[in-house]
C-alpha cells in the first residue's frame, strides 16, 4: 500500500484546477442504466471510486469508452466517458463489487425501473457510523416495488413497472433523493418528493435526466415533482466541479497561508464553507476563473460550525475544517449532525499535538501554536485529507498510511499540492 510523505511548513501559492465532482459523477454514471441509448459524461475525475463503479456497470452490460488525452490537454483535464447500456445482461450487483463503495447500491433504482427487478448487495463504503438504506427502500416501496432482504442482498421487484407516489423523507438523504429521481423518471404517473436533498449534485443529476427526456421540476428545492415517461434517451452532460475538493484546498491554504486560485470552482456551491473560512481570517474572492483564497500574516481565528444538509456546512468538509481549527487562536466547537461517529480523524489529529475533546456530537478544539509531524493513518475519505492539511502546516515530517482512501476521492492530490509549493511525495509499496 502506498504512503504519502509530507514535510510541513511551506505556504501554498499558485493555482489548483478543480476536478469534476465525484459525488455527481457517480449518480450520473448510474443513470446510464436507465436508457438503451448512449450517455456521454464530460469532466469525469480519475478516481478509484469511478473505476469501481465502471466495473459494476460493466457487469450489468454497460459498454464504456474513455476518450484519450488530446495533444495540449492538461494532465488534470477531466475525461470524457461514453456509457452505453444497450442491453442489461445481469440485474445482480454482487457483494464483491458493491462492498467497495456505498453509492454503487444506487444501481438498484435504474435496474428496477427499467428491468422490473434488481438484486443488489447491501452496501459498504466509508466506515463513518451506521449508514442504513431504509429510506431508499421505503421510497422504492412507495413507488410500488416489493422488497426482500436475503443473505445480505436486497431483492427488489416490480414486474408490472413502478408507479408514481408521494414520498416524504423523514430525514434529508442525498442517496434517497438520487434513487427516487431515477426510479420515478421511468414510473407511471406523478411523483412528489417532500424534504428532498438540495445538494448541487441532485441538481446535476436532474439536469442530466431532463436532457435524457425526463420530466422533473424543482430540483434544488425541497419539493421535487417528477412526471414519469415510458423511456429515456441518450444525452451529453458535463459533471459539475467538485465543491468538496475546492473546499478542501481552500482550507489547506487557510491553514498554511499563501495565495491560491481554485480554477473552475464555483462559490455558490460552497458558500457556507467559504463563510466559515472568511470568519477564520482567510480572504476569499470570486473571479471569472474560480475562487481565490489568501491568508497572509494574520493568524487563524476560531469559528464554530455545525454540519447540515445543503446549503448548510457540508459534513464532507467537517474533518478538514477541524484540522484548520487545531491551529486557531482560541477554542472552536464543531458539531456533526449528519453522521454519527464521523470523528475518526480526532485521534489521528491528536498525534500532531492537536487538542480536541469530544462532547457527544461535538468536538471542542483548542487551538495550539504548533503541530508536529507524525506517522498517521487514513481512516476514511474525508478524514484522510484532514491529516494532509494538518501535515502541511506541521513542523517536520508526516507519513500518511493507507492512502487508498485518498485515491477514492482526490484526483492528483500530490501533484496539485506540489505545484503550489508543498513538499509532498508518494512512497510506493509497504504501508
Ligand atoms: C452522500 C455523499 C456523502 C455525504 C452525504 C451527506 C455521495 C456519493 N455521497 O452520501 O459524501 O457525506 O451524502 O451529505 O454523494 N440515512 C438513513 N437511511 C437511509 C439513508 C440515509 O438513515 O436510507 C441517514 C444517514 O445515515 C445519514 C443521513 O441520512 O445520517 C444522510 O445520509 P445521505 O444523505 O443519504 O448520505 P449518502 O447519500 O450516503
Amino acid at each position: 500500500m502506498d504512503r504519502i510523505r509530507i514535510v510541513g511548513g511551506a505556504a501554498l501559492n499558485g493555482s489548483i484546477p478543480i476536478s469534476g465532482a465525484k459525488n455527481a459523477a457517480l449518480p450520473l454514471m448510474i443513470a446510464s442504466l436507465l436508457s438503451d441509448e448512449p450517455l456521454t459524461l464530460e469532466n469525469v475525475p480519475r478516481l478509484a471510486d469511478i473505476s469501481s463503479l465502471l466495473r459494476i456497470l460493466q457487469n450489468h452490460g454497460v459498454d464504456y469508452k474513455i476518450d484519450g488525452k488530446k495533444p495540449g490537454d492538461a494532465q488534470t483535464a477531466g475525461r470524457t466517458l461514453h456509457l452505453h447500456a444497450r442491453d442489461i445482461v445481469d440485474t445482480t450487483a454482487p457483494y464483491e463489487l458493491v462492498s467497495k463503495m456505498r453509492a454503487s447500491f444506487w444501481v438498484v433504482a435504474p435496474l428496477l425501473a427499467r428491468m422490473g427487478e434488481a438484486k443488489v448487495s447491501l452496501p459498504g463504503g466509508c466506515a463513518i457510523g451506521t449508514r442504513p438504506v431504509d429510506l431508499l427502500l421505503m421510497a422504492l416501496e412507495s413507488l410500488g416495488a416489493s422488497i426482500d432482504i436475503e443473505a445480505g442482498y436486497v431483492i427488489a421487484k416490480a414486474p408490472k413497472g413502478l408507479r408514481g407516489a408521494e414520498i416524504d423523507f423523514p430525514k434529508v438523504t442525498v442517496g434517497g433523493t438520487h434513487v427516487t429521481l431515477m426510479a420515478a423518471a421511468l414510473a407511471r404517473g406523478h411523483t412528489v418528493i417532500h424534504n428532498a436533498a438540495r445538494e448541487p449534485e441532485i441538481v446535476d443529476l436532474a439536469d442530466c435526466l431532463v436532457k435524457m427526456g425526463a420530466k422533473i421540476r424543482g430540483a434544488g428545492a425541497s419539493t421535487i415533482e417528477i412526471e414519469g415517461v415510458p423511456r429515456l434517451g441518450g444525452a451529453r452532460h458535463a459533471v459539475l466541479p467538485d465543491r468538496i475538493e475546492a473546499g478542501t484546498y481552500a482550507m489547506a491554504v487557510a491553514m498554511t497561508g499563501g495565495d491560491v486560485l481554485l480554477e473552475g470552482a464555483r462559490p455558490e456551491l460552497l458558500q457556507s464553507a467559504l463563510d466559515a473560512l472568511t470568519a477564520s481570517g482567510a480572504e476569499i474572492t470570486s473571479t471569472n476563473e474560480g475562487i481565490r483564497v489568501r491568508r497572509n500574516g494574520a493568524g487563524i481565528s476560531p469559528v464554530d460550525v455545525s454540519t447540515a444538509p445543503f446549503p448548510g456546512f457540508p459534513t464532507d468538509l467537517q474533518a478538514q475544517f477541524m484540522a484548520l481549527m487545531t491551529r486557531a487562536k482560541g477554542v472552536s466547537r464543531i458539531t456533526e449532525t449528519i453522521f454519527e461517529n464521523r470523528f475518526m480523524h480526532v485521534q489521528e489529529l491528536a498525534r500532531f499535538g492537536a487538542k480536541i475533546r469530544l462532547d457527544g456530537d461535538a468536538a471542542i478544539v483548542t487551538g495550539v501554536e504548533t503541530l508536529k509531524g507524525a506517522p498517521v493513518m487514513a481512516t476514511d475519505l474525508r478524514a484522510s485529507v484532514s491529516l494532509v492539511i494538518a501535515a502541511l502546516a506541521a513542523e517536520g515530517e508526516t507519513i500518511v498510511h493507507r492512502v487508498y482512501h485518498l485515491d477514492r476521492g482526490f484526483e492528483h492530490l500530490e501533484q496539485k499540492l506540489v505545484a503550489c509549493g508543498a513538499r509532498v511525495e508518494r512512497l510506493a509499496g509497504q504501508g
